[in-house]
């Protein structure tokens, strides 16, 4: 039986290294991405490497009823998912009362609305088959605030705890829920951000990393993988800090990652 694996922003990044590792094990893939120029290069690339037939859906997930949506597209073709990726995501920097508010809400209807509507959509489904595995995409930026990029990681810990809670109250039914939080990675994700050179770093990993990371995970169904020894502290830091000392942590990371963008040169 055709085993179906659904990757939300699968263009790029972590998203499409996912893709690759899924498509090398044979699932068959459904990417979805609001870049449809991505999405067919992915998609050609992946076609061709694996020769497998790969099915791209052009959606922007911070609309609302995205969710509802997809899954109304996927009935209709008669295709029922099997593993479900919830990567898609981005991050607006800045202070929070300058940031662009349009931004700023785009962020959460995708992380906080539209994540929490898939991931109960395609969960009731699985149910149903007392069969399936859900991996949401949060990122160390879950475990603590983050100055100047307050939105993101607050919607990423909203997404870590909504995540670890569901994946308590499915054990035992045949369907998993597994949190992935990675770490500064190399992707677009950093420009996107506005930052065409990040500082990367010695605490940076490949998107390859990652999703090979996540991958075990999911197959092993746990709850909660960050990958790399430096993250796991990272993520620990609060614990080992006085709450404020850990906020000015978090606080001087971002100045250093984007020091240009506080500072712009004219
Ligand atoms: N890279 C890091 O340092 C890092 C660290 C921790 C966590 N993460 C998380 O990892 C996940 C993947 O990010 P990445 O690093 O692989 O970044 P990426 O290379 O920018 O990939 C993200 C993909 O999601 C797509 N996307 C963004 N908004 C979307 C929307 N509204 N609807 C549909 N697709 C959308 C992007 O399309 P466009 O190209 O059109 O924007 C892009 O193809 C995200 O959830 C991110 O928060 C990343």
């Amino acid at each position: 039986m055709n085993s179906y694996c659904l990757i939300t922003g699968a263009a790029s990044g972590i998203g499409l290294e996912f893709a690759k590792l899924l498509a090398r094990e044979d699932h068959q893939l459904i990417l979805v991405d609001k870049n449809m120029e991505q999405l067919m290069i992915a998609k050609q690339k992946l076609e061709h490497q694996f020769h497998s037939e790969i099915l791209i859906l052009n959606y922007d997930l911070s609309q609302q009823g995205v969710a509802e949506k997809i899954f109304k597209d996927l009935e209709d073709r008669l295709i029922k998912i099997n593993i479900l990726i919830n990567n898609a995501g981005f991050g607006v920097f800045g202070y929070f009362h300058e940031a662009n508010w349009e931004k700023q809400l785009e962020l959460l209807r995708l992380t906080i609305e539209t994540n929490t509507h898939l991931l109960r959509i395609f969960l009731k489904d699985m149910l149903t088959r007392n069969s399936g595995r859900i991996l949401n995409v949060t990122s160390i930026a879950a475990f603590q605030p983050g100055p100047l990029m307050a939105v993101y990681y607050a919607s990423k810990a909203y997404l870590l705890s909504l995540s670890r809670a569901i994946s308590n109250e499915v054990k035992g039914t045949g369907v998993s829920v597994t949190t992935l939080c990675p770490g500064m990675t190399r992707t677009n994700f950093q420009s996107f951000n506005g930052n065409p050179n990040p500082k990367y770093g010695l605490f940076c990993t490949t998107a390859e990393h990652v999703a090979a990371f996540g991958y075990k995970a999911l197959m092993k169904s746990k709850s909660i993988a960050i990958p790399c020894f430096y993250n796991r502290v990272i993520a620990n830091i609060h614990r080992l800090l006085p709450f404020d000392t850990a906020t000015q942590f978090s606080r001087k990371l971002q100045e250093r990652n984007r020091e240009n963008l506080l500072n712009p040169v004219n």
